[in-house]
């Protein structure tokens, strides 16, 4: 059962889990109707707000359901401009779920981020255990949910597991309310105009991931060997790390028409400045095999190819 499933992430990968388990052994759930509408239009969806436990308790016992895979999320931007509905939406969503994989024995992914880390980290080849003091509420809450995932592990027996991701870049569903949201937008924003405003500065590094080694990651690590692990929540994963000038001089290689220019959002740059360069992804790769296939220049050609014809057939 993927919940939030509307979202960046739940829109690739619920056909990616039908691909593996089969289309009527995934269930995809979403709070909005427009969005379970859409979902429906390639998967069984169903409404659902993941605040309400008695609604998603009858769910996962009405469908048996042995994995749950817990989206919902406010990312780390818009969750600035409200933190106590960032919190109660992250951690309910976040604690229902645990419980219900305590009570009807399933399994849990619930991904932790970057922002996770804070300004205090190491912002190069930042390790896998290392200082985790952020400065945004999505950050803490990030940090509260691999606590918990390792408590309830620990303690309960539950199989949590969670990898750390960095910027997801995409062509399916827009995130929305990221700081690394820039790294998809320019694309489409090349497509459709030649040209883009940047709100995070041009000199920042932040890691990047390919939505398909996304996807991978997920499946890997919740089929990887649990005696093999040494870690569970979460797991650093990495497979580029750039500066929005390198993602536009390495767009402008392929469209040399393209412009840009910088309008920073105070926020984003804060948040931006406070995150790791780039991650020590070495645990991942030792514990679970974690061995993405997705470096810059391939990414750049694919997102632009999927992009052109998104504008062309009016999807954006
Ligand atoms: N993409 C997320 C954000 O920018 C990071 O996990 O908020």
């Amino acid at each position: 059962m993927v919940v939030g499933a509307g979202g960046q992430i739940g829109t690739e990968l619920v056909p990616h889990l039908q691909k593996h388990y089969g289309y009527d052994n995934v269930i995809a759930a979403d709070l909005k109707p427009e969005i379970v509408e859409r979902l429906g239009t390639f998967s069984r969806a169903i409404p659902l707000n993941a605040l309400e436990m008695e609604a998603y308790a009858r769910v996962v016992k009405k469908e048996n359901i042995d994995a749950i895979f817990n989206l919902v999320a406010l990312l780390s931007a818009t969750g600035e401009k409200n933190p106590q509905l960032a919190w109660n939406l992250n951690m309910g969503a976040l604690l229902n779920s645990l419980n219900l994989a305590k009570e009807y024995n399933c399994s849990i992914f619930t991904p932790s981020s970057i922002g996770a880390f804070g300004e205090n980290t190491p912002h190069d080849m930042t390790p896998q255990d290392t200082v985790m003091r952020p400065n945004t509420i999505y950050g803490v809450c990030k940090v509260t949910g691999e606590l918990l995932g390792d408590y309830y592990h620990s303690r309960f027996g539950v199989d949590a597991r969670s990898v750390r991701f960095p910027g997801i870049i995409s062509n399916g569903a827009l995130p929305g309310g990221g700081t690394t949201d820039y790294a998809v937008e320019v694309f489409y924003e090349v497509a459709k105009r030649g040209r883009y405003t940047c709100e995070v500065p041009k000199d920042t590094y932040m890691d990047m991931l390919y939505m398909p080694d996304a996807l991978e990651a997920t499946t890997q690590l919740m089929e990887a060997d649990p005696s093999k692990l040494i870690h569970r929540n979460s797991f650093n994963i990495t497979s580029m790390s750039f500066t929005p000038e390198q993602l536009f001089e390495a767009i402008k290689k392929r469209v040399p028409s393209f412009t840009w220019d910088y309008n920073v959002d105070p926020v984003k740059a804060q948040i931006s400045a406070s995150w790791p360069d780039r991650m020590d992804d070495s645990c991942a790769r030792n514990e679970w095999g974690w061995n993405p296939k997705w470096g810059l220049d391939e990414m750049v050609d694919d997102m632009l190819a999927a992009c052109r014809k998104k504008v062309e057939n009016g999807e954006y």
